[in-house]
């Protein structure tokens, strides 16, 4: 009897059972993020029309949220505001009553300590001109005049009750900026996420509709170039050096590798954000019928888990707690 192939790696296939003792990576519904639309001057939720089953909500609306994403278990809610003026400098953003802070309010009142209350720290949902920063003389984006709106915009955030501020701007300094901003204003135990390796990404595109942010130009000379790999790395152990306490790589499907490099570099919990254009791409395809939607969502999650994110930002985090908690078998 012939003993060829010596080891037979499908051994460990053969059942279900088998298979699900041997499963190297988890989701847990704590540690994915939801990320959260609050749109200012609407009573009933809006649809978005390139991301199918994704909302912008009104403020009311908010608590509801936060408590259903509670109740599911999931690890916390990323918020964002979609304001109902924009100007030049994003006053929008630092102002108390600004619709993100009001929203961070109700959210933190109505997560009682149950989940965690974050919001994005940028500027582009609030300028005119949709760009990140607050823009020079002559077009470009001036990253030292932005970095004094980004500590006012932390504090803002900070005095409202985000408890993890998502630093999203890609401007040189930001982290030790705001790290210094909120330690000399008693909000020392706010954590800071660093949106480290950003992209200039084509995969932003459906967020543009959710945030209703029109740019002028584009993002390139702030956002990574989707080419570099070591770059991203280097962001990544820059902002831990300024004090993150979490490193995020994003988008997440497209730079797995990234997020592999600095998984393994990191001193800090890396997180990934599985951006609008990766969510329109599959529920799209699905419902064209060229995938399977459930499985696609799951592998497309654990494959950023395998590659090494602790934490997911994903749309569908309230549907895959869902799933996680009825042992639905997500392969
Ligand atoms: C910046 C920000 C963006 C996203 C998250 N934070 C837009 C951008 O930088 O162009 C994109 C998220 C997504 O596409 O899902 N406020």
């Amino acid at each position: 009897m012939s003993t060829f192939p010596e080891r037979r790696l499908r051994r460990t296939r053969r059942t279900p059972a088998m298979r699900r003792l041997s499963t190297e990576n988890h989701l847990a519904a704590a540690q994915l993020v939801l990320p959260v639309f609050v749109k200012e001057g609407i009573d009933a939720p809006l649809p978005i029309a390139s991301m199918p089953g994704v909302m912008q909500h009104p403020l009311e609306a908010i608590a509801g949220v936060v408590t259903d994403a509670a109740d599911a278990g999931i690890g916390g809610i990323m918020l964002f505001g979609v304001p109902a003026v924009r100007d030049a400098t994003g006053s929008g953003a630092v102002a108390d009553d600004g619709i993100l802070n009001r929203a961070i309010r109700v959210a933190r009142e109505a997560a009682r300590g149950r989940i965690t209350v974050q919001a994005d720290l940028c500027l582009d949902e609030f300028t005119d001109h949709g760009h990140c920063g607050l823009l020079a003389a002559d077009g470009s984006v001036d990253n030292d005049a932005t970095l004094e709106v980004y500590a006012e915009m932390a504090l803002a955030q900070a005095r409202a009750g985000a408890e993890v501020l998502g630093l999203s701007g890609m401007m040189d300094g930001q982290v030790a900026v705001i790290r210094a901003a909120l330690d000399a204003a008693g909000y020392s135990d706010v954590a800071i996420l660093a949106y480290s390796a950003k992209y200039a990404s084509a995969f932003y595109g459906p967020f543009r509709d959710a945030v209703e942010s029109t740019l002028e130009g584009d993002r390139r000379t702030y956002q990574l170039d989707p080419a570099n790999g070591r770059e991203g790395l280097a962001e990544a152990v820059q902002d831990i050096a300024e004090g993150a306490d979490y490193v995020m790589v994003k988008p997440a499907g497209p730079y797995l590798d990234v997020l592999a490099r600095v998984a393994d570099a990191s001193t800090v919990p890396v997180w990934a954000y599985q951006v609008s254009g990766e969510y329109a791409m599959i529920e799209l395809a699905a419902r064209a019928g060229a995938i399977d939607r459930d499985r696609a969502i799951a592998e497309s999650l654990v494959g950023i888990r395998r590659a090494g994110a602790d934490v997911i930002l994903t749309y569908w985090a309230r549907e895959v707690a869902e799933w996680i908690r009825a042992g639905k078998d997500l392969a």
